[in-house]
């Protein structure tokens, strides 16, 4: 066992030591209504709700009754007793009781949006209702999700509920992952896998309901599927649409789909105290280790969750957080430590979900999954340093970057909410009243309107709509950001100047890749170097996890602004599990290149051809040769050589600098 010998230190490590620094705020009563006004409930439902609160209003609104209990409609598997449990479980989910109600409603209308607290049974149960109700016998249960965890850890739920292996009745599909198969009717999927089933369905025949889940996430996939369903809604009127969201801006959804009616299940409330800190955090990695540690002290039973911005914080808490608690020995409870991020393997993720045991406290360490796309049951404290990770996109300069931003007034009152689902709870946000009222956002801008929109422009070309300018977005994108896609995309030979799919645009479609990384393999083949270029793509797609600073200069001074840190040195190792993936989607873009014709064949000894293919999928945003972004050499007069269409000598100067003809890719909209 580790102690402190310095007395300094293990005043440093005292958790009470800094408890006097919290304000404590006790936010206000509802202003939100939910469902049917004479239906009984306790007082407690309408306790935690915001000053800032939205008024709800009830145009078109279907009001939830109280559902009578009926043994009959559930088949219950007497042998399997997890099942049984499982089933029991699900009775006393909020949305249990709207079940019928529910199911009535989807009947009636084609198109209806669901609202209900996180955690109230949406996810889980109403693809589940629909397939006791016999939709799945018309066609497959679309449920679409932001993040990958999510699809995969809630299809595991689904799975274990109905008693069937995962991936048989019920599957999920990501992004290079396909665990479903012929028998599944209740499919889990990211809203970019919809996105692309459209290329290969594109009246998605095979299904009879499509739930856009975490509407209220508005990601970039999710609002383009919202014109895509509200499309081909017109000529399918079979195909029923489900528009859920965890918040409250229905309306917003129900006046984009011709004022769909909204149903809203209450969840169950209670009082959430908020604190605050007096003054600003200088470090809030450190303030929310103290904060857990506080709380692991100081508080009552009841599990901790921590918003963190990603996968390197987490780790880094993590670790700090197991190295103080050993030094504390059996002074204090068992804290046991769970990660949550996207890459986290799929065996660990299911932690999370396993009940802390008697004596000990869990501290849940998440990214913002948590904050609406699952549930973790006993969580009393949250700790929320207002932080989150997020994609911006400079138009200008074709840069996307993932930046760590203040989040909104919304998220963090998700956020706080995440701690009264079960029982009263308390919110810790490492920032200050004052920071909370007058800093913050009241929303998180929607991605569409910062993001690079090059792939969603392929993508929809290939689905033959052109008139970009003129689809129904929910909130259109800045047409200086379509316009920037546009261009990049003929940079790429994906469009022509007309604007219109090229033959490369079609088959850079099939891969799903950054339009960059797809024009590589494509241009591969010319060069037949296709072997090492989807190495290479499939190594980048992996991300970060393996290629950190390419250059040995870079990454001593990275290292050196850390002053030298170990922690940094340690998340930088190249990891086994993110070969294993990138492995993986090597093996899935192998099949693709087959799928587009494309031979394989290795020239592993011509760097050059390797690194024109590389080129080919360069555009404007990586114009100049001498900006610390390129991540190869190359030489300006290639780029004459593999776009001649966009680049021509007198255009290339020494740094490989194009400069745009007037209204280039205007024709295109
Ligand atoms: O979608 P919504 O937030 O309304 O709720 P849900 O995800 O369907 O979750 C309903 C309940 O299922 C939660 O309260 C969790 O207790 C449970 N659940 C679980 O135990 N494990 C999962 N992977 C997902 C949900
Ligand atoms: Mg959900």
């Amino acid at each position: 066992m580790q102690r402190y010998k310095d007395p300094e230190a293990r005043d440093k490590m005292n958790p009470f030591a800094e408890q006097e620094a919290w304000e404590e705020h006790q936010i206000g009563k509802s202003k939100l209504q939910f469902g049917s006004k004479d239906r009984k409930r306790s007082s407690d439902d309408y306790q935690y709700v915001f000053e800032d609160g939205i008024d709800f209003v009830k145009s078109s609104v279907i009001e939830g009754t109280q559902h009578e209990e009926d043994s009959d409609q559930e088949d219950i598997d007497e042998k399997d007793m997890l099942k049984r449990e499982l089933q029991d479980e699900r009775k006393t989910l909020p949305i249990y009781k709207f079940r019928d109600e529910l199911l009535k409603a989807v009947e009636e209308y084609q198109v209806i949006v669901i609202v209900g607290e996180t955690g109230s049974g949406k996810t889980t149960q109403i693809p589940q209702y629909l397939h006791e109700a016999g939709y799945t016998a018309k066609g497959k249960v679309a449920c679409t999700q932001p993040r990958r965890v999510a699809a995969m850890s809630v299809a595991a739920r689904v799975s274990q509920e109905m008693g069937v292996k995962l991936g048989h009745e019920v599957g999920y599909s990501i992004r290079f992952e396909d665990c479903t198969s012929e028998k599944t009717l209740i499919k889990y999927m990211t809203d970019g896998m919809l996105l692309r089933e459209f290329l290969g369905e594109p009246d998605l025949a095979s299904y009879s309901v499509v739930m856009v889940d975490e509407a209220h996430e508005r990601t970039l996939s999710t609002d383009i599927l919202f014109g895509l369903v509200k499309d081909i809604s017109r000529f399918r009127p079979d195909l029923k649409l489900l528009i859920s969201s965890a918040t409250l801006d229905a309306e917003k959804f129900s006046d984009y789909f011709d004022s769909a009616p909204i149903f809203k299940i209450p969840g169950r409330r209670y009082p959430v105290e908020v604190h605050y800190t007096k003054a600003p955090e200088a470090d809030y990695i450190d303030a929310a280790i103290v904060t857990v540690l506080q709380i692991h002290v100081t508080q009552p039973p009841g599990d901790i969750l921590v918003f963190l911005t990603g996968q390197e914080e987490i780790e880094t808490i993590d670790e700090i957080l197991k190295h103080r608690t050993r030094g504390l020995g059996t002074k204090i409870a068992e804290l046991l430590i769970c990660p949550i991020y996207a890459n986290l393997p799929t065996e660990l993720q299911a932690k999370i979900f396993e009940p802390t045991p008697e004596g000990a406290r869990k501290v849940v360490l998440a990214t913002n999954i948590a904050e609406t796309s699952l549930t973790i049951d006993g969580i009393k404290y949250v700790v929320d340093p207002g932080f989150c990770k997020i994609k911006s996109y400079n138009p200008r300069t074709g840069m996307e970057s993932l930046l760590i931003n203040p989040i909104s007034k919304a998220s963090a009152n998700q956020r706080a909410g995440r701690s009264g689902r079960t029982g009263p709870g308390k919110c810790f946000r490492l920032y200050t009243s004052y920071n909370y009222m007058h800093d913050l956002e009241d929303n998180t801008v929607p991605e569409i309107q910062r993001t690079n929109l090059a792939n969603v422009v392929l993508t929809l070309k290939s689905l033959g709509i052109h008139d970009l300018v003129n689809f129904d977005f929910m909130d259109p994108p800045p047409s200086e950001a379509l316009l920037k896609a546009l261009e990049q995309l003929f940079a790429l030979s994906a469009l022509n100047s007309r604007g219109e799919l090229t033959k490369t645009g079609r088959r850079m479609a099939e891969f799903p890749l950054d339009p960059m990384l797809s024009k590589m393999i494509v241009a591969s083949e010319k060069y037949k170097c296709s072997d090492e270029v989807i190495s290479i793509a499939s190594m980048l797609s992996v991300g970060n996890s393996i290629f950190y600073r390419p250059k040995d200069k870079q990454v001593y001074n990275s290292w050196k602004e850390t002053d030298y840190s170990t922690q940094w040195c340690y998340e930088n190792y190249i990891q086994v599990r993110s070969m294993k993936r990138a492995r993986d989607i090597r093996d899935q873009l192998e099949g693709l290149l087959e799928r587009v014709e494309i031979e394989i064949s290795s020239n592993a000894s011509d760097l050059d051809a390797i690194k024109k293919a590389i080129t080919s999928g360069k555009n404007g945003s990586y114009r100049t040769v001498k900006n610390p972004q390129t991540v190869t050499e190359l030489k300006p007069d290639w780029l004459v050589e593999i776009a001649p269409h966009y680049y021509q000598l007198k255009d290339v100067d020494d740094t490989g600098t194009k400069k745009l003809p007037k209204g280039q890719g205007r024709a295109a909209l």
